[in-house]
């Protein structure tokens, strides 16, 4: 039997190519590939913890299913739900939130950074990623593509299954993440933090023009050094765009640093700005066709939800057996 494949992403804001590079385009990879099953969802109800507006919230569900068929999710090969549309996801995080202590949960980088961030915690906030962790292990996903930032979630996910599987029984198996060579794509004006929807300014859009991209690539911040190089410790502007590069063109960051050894700042980064215009061009083509249609979208997202639930039934079932609910 292949290894199965889970992930997901939240319906927040306008996807950048560090979701783009640290998940969709691995997640698409991983389909077409052959290898695996694999199944993606919409974490609408993660999306709850944030603030938001829930005028703006169906619009941007139906946005992130439209980008996810543009970038080239195929629902013929692998379904595409909304989380909420599936009932058990919510169901088999309260029981999770039962052998997971309050310690290891404390100890959740993103949350601290969040709260650190100035948002109000709420308690769903704090329990995102048991929820997590039920979304993968519902399905006994194995494989979850994921950008870095990701990892110790996946590891909280691990230890909830080992925890289960040690109390009640063996049942689940431990997923691990499938990370990119550049699983990190920093801000473009700030490149010591990671380009993120909260940081619009160091942010490359999926859905920017040629021109767009020439003038942020352009006026990326690189250093002062004359000769391309890649170091991502000491010179993190440069190796950003190298990382960039690499992750849309499929090469190692070493091999462009080398291609572009005697190649000036600016040749390079034209070069990366074709590049990734060249790229996105098909991604917005089909984006558009997509976004005309929402009724298909919408059909796409119910059969998806249709064709998961008897599975995420039957893992709930055997878990409520396992721990003793009738
Ligand atoms: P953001 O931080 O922009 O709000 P999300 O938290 O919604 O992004 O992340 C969606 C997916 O994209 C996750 O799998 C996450 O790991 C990945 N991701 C987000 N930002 C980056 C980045 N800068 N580089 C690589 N992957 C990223
Ligand atoms: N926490 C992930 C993020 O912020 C989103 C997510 C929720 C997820 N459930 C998941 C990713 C299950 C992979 C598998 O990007």
């Amino acid at each position: 039997m292949k290894s199965l494949v889970v992930s997901g992403i939240q319906p927040s804001g306008t996807i950048h190519i560090g979701n783009y590079l640290g998940m969709i385009k691995q997640a698409v990879d991983l389909q077409d590939s052959g290898g695996y099953s694999c199944l993606y969802f919409i974490v609408d109800l993660h999306s709850l913890t944030s603030k938001y507006d829930p005028k703006k919230k169906p619009g941007d569900i139906i946005g992130i299913a439209t980008d996810l068929l543009a970038a080239g999710i195929d629902p013929e090969k692998s379904p595409l739900f909304i989380q909420s549309h599936v009932l058990e996801h919510a169901n088999l995080a309260w029981i999770f939130n039962t052998i997971t202590s309050m310690g290891q949960l404390e100890r959740m980088v993103e949350y601290k950074e969040k709260i650190a961030s100035g948002q109000t915690p709420n308690a769903g906030l704090f329990d995102y990623p048991v929820l997590m962790a039920a979304d993968i292990l519902l399905y006994k996903g194995q494989k979850v593509p994921v950008g870095e930032d990701q990892r110790q979630h996946l590891e909280l996910a691990r230890d909830i299954a080992r925890s289960f599987n040690k109390r009640f029984g063996e049942t689940f198996p431990e997923p691990g993440g499938v990370y990119t060579k550049a699983p990190r794509v920093m801000s473009l004006t700030d490149p010591d933090k990671k380009m993120s929807k909260s940081m619009p300014a160091g942010c490359l859009y999926l859905s920017d023009s040629p021109k767009k991209i020439k003038q942020k690539i352009g006026a990326a911040v690189t250093d002062s050094q004359k000769k391309i190089g890649y170091d991502p410790e000491n010179r993190p502007g440069i190796s950003n765009l190298i990382n960039i590069y690499a992750g849309f063109s499929g090469s190692a960051p070493e091999s462009v640093a080398k291609q572009f050894a005697d190649a000036s700042y600016k040749d390079f980064k034209t070069a990366a700005s074709d590049l990734v215009a060249e790229k996105l061009k098909g991604i917005q083509e089909r984006r558009e066709k997509f976004g005309r249609n929402k009724k298909e979208v919408i059909r796409i997202l119910e059969e998806g939800a249709n064709a998961v639930r008897p599975i995420a039934q039957k893992t709930l079932a055997e878990v409520k057996e396992k721990i003793g609910l009738i």
